[in-house]
């Protein structure tokens, strides 16, 4: 864990998210960091100036332009991402812009590993943006949901991609517990509506989201479907099944 130390007044978010788009620094990359560019979108950066609320308590997996948009407004922003080269560089950016990055610590672990240890505290706003293969975003969510504070904000970045549509299609069903504020494209914005327990010894049978699947399994069609498949990938060979993958996915 390293904690910044810069000590550079607050700057107006807005114009923040101006510059980052303006001059477009790279901050991602496993191997090398500033090799790659995953940011979220500008949309998404624009709303997090104007939503977060000024000195609130934030939290982010993934790291990036989402991070400097969160400090703009934060009081204390976490970030849990594994790559302490990417840390750097958000760092070295603010710094170069003078933008002050002391309220912001950086656990370079991954978030999987990291959030079950994280001591408990209420939340304002969290994003969920990290790795996003099965089932990350899913522990993501399950350590960190409770935390957000009744009225709070749950953002879930890359709802396009599997992982992140199944979070989206239970949030949604779990009308109860969270409403659902605004998509920016394939980021969804989540309130949390009440104080009781939403995640941690939570029931199936509570979970509206389970409750449906078991009463309408999934359609005939979409098992054959899925038949066909395993039944393909076991007898064809590879040099037939890549192609195959290409046209039908
Ligand atoms: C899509 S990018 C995040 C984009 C970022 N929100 C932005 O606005 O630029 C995914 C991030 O997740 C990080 N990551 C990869 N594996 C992770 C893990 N296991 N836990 C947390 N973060 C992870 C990557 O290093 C990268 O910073």
């Amino acid at each position: 864990m390293t904690r910044a130390s810069d000590s550079i007044p607050p700057r107006n978010a807005r114009a923040v998210v101006d510059l980052l788009f303006t001059q477009r620094p790279s901050f991602h990359g496993e191997l090398s960091a500033g090799s790659e560019n995953y940011a979220i979108t500008r949309e998404v950066c624009d709303w997090l100036a104007e939503h977060v609320p000024q000195g609130s308590r934030t939290l982010e997996t993934g790291c990036g332009y989402s991070t400097v948009s969160f400090l703009c407004r934060s009081g204390r922003h976490s970030v849990y991402s594994p790559f302490a080269g990417e840390h750097d560089l958000i760092r070295r950016w603010c710094a170069s812009q003078g933008i002050d990055t002391s309220h912001v610590t950086f656990f370079a672990e991954p978030s999987q590993q990291a959030l079950p240890a994280r001591p408990r505290e209420q939340l304002d706003v969290v994003l969920i943006d990290g790795d996003h293969a099965f089932p990350a975003p899913f522990i993501d969510w399950y350590y960190l949901a409770d935390d957000v504070a009744p009225n709070g904000l749950l953002l879930v970045d890359d709802t396009h991609l599997t992982t992140g549509r199944i979070l989206f299609d239970f949030l949604v069903s779990e009308r109860t517990r969270w409403q659902l504020v605004c998509e920016l494209g394939k980021t969804a914005v989540f309130r949390r509506v009440n104080s009781e327990a939403v995640a941690i010894g939570k029931s199936w049978a509570d979970q509206p989201y389970v409750q449906d699947l078991q009463r309408h399994p999934p359609d005939l069609l979409g098992k054959i479907n899925r038949g066909c498949r395993s039944v393909a990938s076991a007898v064809l060979p590879a040099a037939i099944k890549a192609p195959l993958r290409k046209l039908f996915g």
